[in-house]
């Protein structure tokens, strides 16, 4: 019989090569070609995403704890560190359209040697603590990277007057509508939020403390492409009163007249299976901070924040449209869609928790320096796996931001 310790090393192997196996999954469609196209600065090519999580586990676990291990090539350390300036100097981001070399194949044969010598540290050192909260970090920062490299190669797609699909064998979604907009009664005082303890969190979810709610409502579900329809055909776009002063400028700057990817007719819109119509019941995506702020106010109402937010999700079973459900985009749903369909915009800036501190050395990069001018999202996407979402999940966006699955819930002052 195997000890406990090696056989949840075998455990952390085999969920190591599945997360690496999904990642491989989501290119199955895809040429060469496609793995190198950056269209804007925030976009990655999808060789540099398979790359730079290798490069991760390289860096932070294989380096400091594989015994002679030796890089696979030097030069990746440079083209595929992304934002730790205390691990060394990278390649700058708006460039990375630029590599046509490595090739492709070349990052699939780093990734196999990465993945190698991962089984040969998890097989001596899995039961090593250090080891398996370094593993544990890794991979859902590539499960992260999964998220983005379909939004990014979505981005890809929709300047490409083919307008391809990316997945080839998306499930076809569900029928059916949805009630009217209603809310219920959220929790009021003193509310517990943050990580619990249970499980993988981020540093940015710690320390668990205290958050003052007052007395609100919240939205029973995420609000519809058809609400978004009405807002749009009411000439939202062009009434200065529903736009925060930012939001006004952006859009009028920009030419915004409608969520990224919806075509000028309001009918049809680009999704990873190429374009679609679009379903009136189906949660808006791909709107901005500015946008869901004025929708809100359009509305009669506010968006939450992420405390609101937080204890509403902690009631809820963290099930929904994730990557695993197959559709890739958001669906017409009955549930309360607290986890998956697309990311909720909260009203909360993203600061850190009271006591807050990031990990120790480099990886004290990761989150906290990024506290400043961005927007809390949480909950999750249509393109985030089932095992890495959780009720205390932050993410954060810059308040422009459209090319990630992006929607919005409504919230109201007061109880009823
Ligand atoms: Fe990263």
């Amino acid at each position: 019989m195997l000890s406990a310790e090696t056989a949840s090393a075998e455990i952390l192997s085999q969920r190591f090569q599945s997360v690496r196996d999904t990642t491989l999954s989501l290119i199955a469609d895809l040429q060469a070609e496609d793995t190198v196209v950056q269209t804007m600065p925030d976009v990655s090519p999808t060789k540099w995403h398979l790359a730079h999580v290798t490069w991760f586990f390289e860096r932070f676990v294989l380096e400091p704890w594989l015994q002679n291990y030796s890089r696979f090539d030097d030069q990746y350390h440079y083209l595929f560190n992304s934002y730790y300036n205390s691990a060394g100097d990278m390649h700058a981001r708006p460039k990375r359209g630029l590599l046509s070399r490595p090739a492709l194949a070349d990052v699939l044969e780093y990734r196999a040697a990465v993945d190698a010598a991962m089984h040969e540290l998890l097989a001596a050192h899995g039961d090593n603590d250090e080891v398996v909260k370094l593993t544990t970090l890794g991979l859902n920062h590539e499960q992260q990277h999964q998220e983005l490299l379909l939004t990014d190669i979505k981005h890809v797609f929709s300047c490409n007057p083919l307008k391809p699909a990316a997945l080839l064998s998306l499930a076809s979604p569900p029928q059916g509508t949805v009630p009217g907009y209603s809310f219920t009664n959220g929790k009021s005082g003193i509310q517990r939020t943050g990580a619990t303890g249970a499980g993988f969190c981020f540093d940015n979810e710690t320390p668990r403390h205290d958050a003052l709610l007052h007395e609100h409502q919240i939205g029973k579900r995420l609000v519809t492409n058809g609400e978004f329809r009405e807002f749009i055909n009411d000439g939202a776009y062009s009434k200065a009163e529903l736009w925060l002063s930012d939001g006004w400028s952006v859009i009028n700057e920009r030419g915004w007249q409608r969520p990224l990817y919806w075509d000028e007719a309001l009918e049809t819109e680009f999704t990873l299976g190429g374009v679609r119509e679009i379903v009136a019941d189906a949660p808006v995506c791909h709107v901005s901070y500015y946008e869901a702020d004025a929708f809100a106010r359009w509305a009669g109402a506010r968006l939450p924040t992420e405390f609101e937010w937080e204890s509403a999700a902690s009631n809820q079973a963290i099930a929904g449209n994730l990557l695993d459900s197959g559709y890739a985009h958001p669906v017409t749903g009955t549930t309360s869609q607290f986890f998956g369909d697309a990311w909720e915009w909260t009203s909360s800036a993203y600061a850190p928790y009271p006591g807050f501190k990031p990990l120790a050395g480099s990886l004290g990069e990761y989150n906290g320096k990024f506290m400043c001018n961005q927007m809390s999202v949480r909950g999750g996407s249509c393109v985030t796996s089932a095992d890495h979402v959780r009720p205390s999940y932050r993410s954060f966006f810059y308040p422009d931001a459209r090319w990630q699955f992006l929607g919005i819930r409504l919230a109201k002052d007061g109880i009823k």
